[in-house]
């Protein structure tokens, strides 16, 4: 049995999680900032660094006390160590480094995507033991800054495919929102917001990238803002569901389009949606009713930022031998082929 504490930092969630054999989640502890940065619209790098400083040693504390295991029972300590803000991954790297010197421990450095990729062998409570991912395997990962395809040819061998040319598809959510003054995180806000409204109502474009798997929203994004330029003055409520709806529709349309074709391609067995934005119900049932393999998806707390899916991926790297060395440094990059 291996039992791994992961440490996640990279964006505006400190988490810390006890994961055994890269399957059970003994414990998966998360201090969320969104409250912090909902008046900014956004995530504000410098305040998500101090938030990190502190909430770090109380949030492994929590980790190991939900888990009910001390540090002597640890096999190794699997930290993200890029890509995302360089600020917040340094509190992270930085405890895992004199936690694991400390203690004696491994150090495991992890890819945040491919965190992101692991999320998907965590066992969850209410799924069947038996499910079994076969190789080659789709990802989508989608979230407030990431929207990639990448195929996933057997653990550890991942070839990006596409991915975003501008904003995330989280982002561009979140933008929108703003511009309908709706809140922060505006995807759940404006997820909600389109149950009510006519996704037919406003005319807003696609933007297919043809022979490409990649993605592009910041037209989309000018043209709702053109339509509220157009649409000054008072605004009845119908205007913002049917515009939540319209919005939602086009980068829902274009994300399970796209996912289809490059599975398709590909010939995968499965296709695994992770990242914030694929809680989404409406993108789940778009790709579904467009792939024709099995669409795996998470639960909320495995679909946005947290820690188990570190120590899962961190796992994998247990296992196969990786070790961080004591001058390991931040790694924006993504090291896919
Ligand atoms: O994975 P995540 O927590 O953080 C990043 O790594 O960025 O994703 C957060 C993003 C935000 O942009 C948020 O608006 C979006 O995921 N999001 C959603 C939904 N829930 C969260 N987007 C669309 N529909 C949702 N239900
Ligand atoms: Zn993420």
């Amino acid at each position: 049995m291996t039992r791994i504490l992961g440490i996640e930092t990279s964006c505006d969630e400190t988490a810390a999680a006890v994961v055994e054999d890269g399957r059970t989640i003994l414990s998966n502890a998360i201090a969320s900032q969104v409250d912090l940065h909902a008046q900014y619209g956004g995530v504000f790098p410098e305040m998500a660094s101090r938030a990190h400083v502190e909430a770090i040693v109380p949030i492994v504390e929590q980790a190991l006390r939900d888990a009910h295991v001390g540090w002597d029972d640890l096999h190794a300590i699997a930290v993200t160590y890029g890509p995302g803000l360089p600020g917040s991954l340094l509190v992270g790297l930085n405890f895992a480094k004199g936690a694991a010197l400390g203690r004696g421990l491994p150090l495991v450095p992890v890819n945040h995507l491919e965190g992101h990729l692991y999320a998907h062998w965590l066992h969850v409570a209410d799924e069947d033991e038996e499910i079994t991912l076969d190789f080659p395997l789709l990802a989508l990962i989608v979230s407030g800054g990431h929207t990639e395809l990448i195929l996933m040819r057997d653990h550890g061998q991942y070839t990006y495919l596409g991915g975003t040319l501008d904003d995330a598809a989280g982002e561009a959510f979140d933008k929108v929102a703003r511009m309908l003054e709706l809140g922060y995180p505006g995807g759940p806000i404006i997820e909600e917001k389109a149950r009510q409204g006519n996704p037919r109502a406003f005319e807003l474009p696609r933007a297919w990238l043809p022979g490409t798997h990649d993605f592009s929203f910041s037209g989309l994004k000018t043209a709702v803002l053109r339509t509220l330029e157009r649409h000054n003055g008072p605004r009845p409520p119908r205007f913002y569901t049917d515009m939540a709806a319209s919005f939602q529709a086009a980068v829902v349309e274009v994300l399970a389009e796209k996912t289809a074709r490059a599975a398709h391609e590909h010939a995968v067995n499965a296709v695994l949606l992770s990242g914030g934005v694929s809680a989404n119900r409406s993108l789940r049932a778009a790709t579904r009713a467009r792939v024709a393999v099995r669409v795996h998806s998470l639960p909320l707390i495995l679909c946005t930022d947290n820690a188990a899916m570190i120590a899962a991926a961190g796992t994998q790297h247990y296992h196969a031998g990786v070790r961080a060395s004591w001058d390991l440094d931040i790694d924006p990059g993504l090291r896919l082929a």
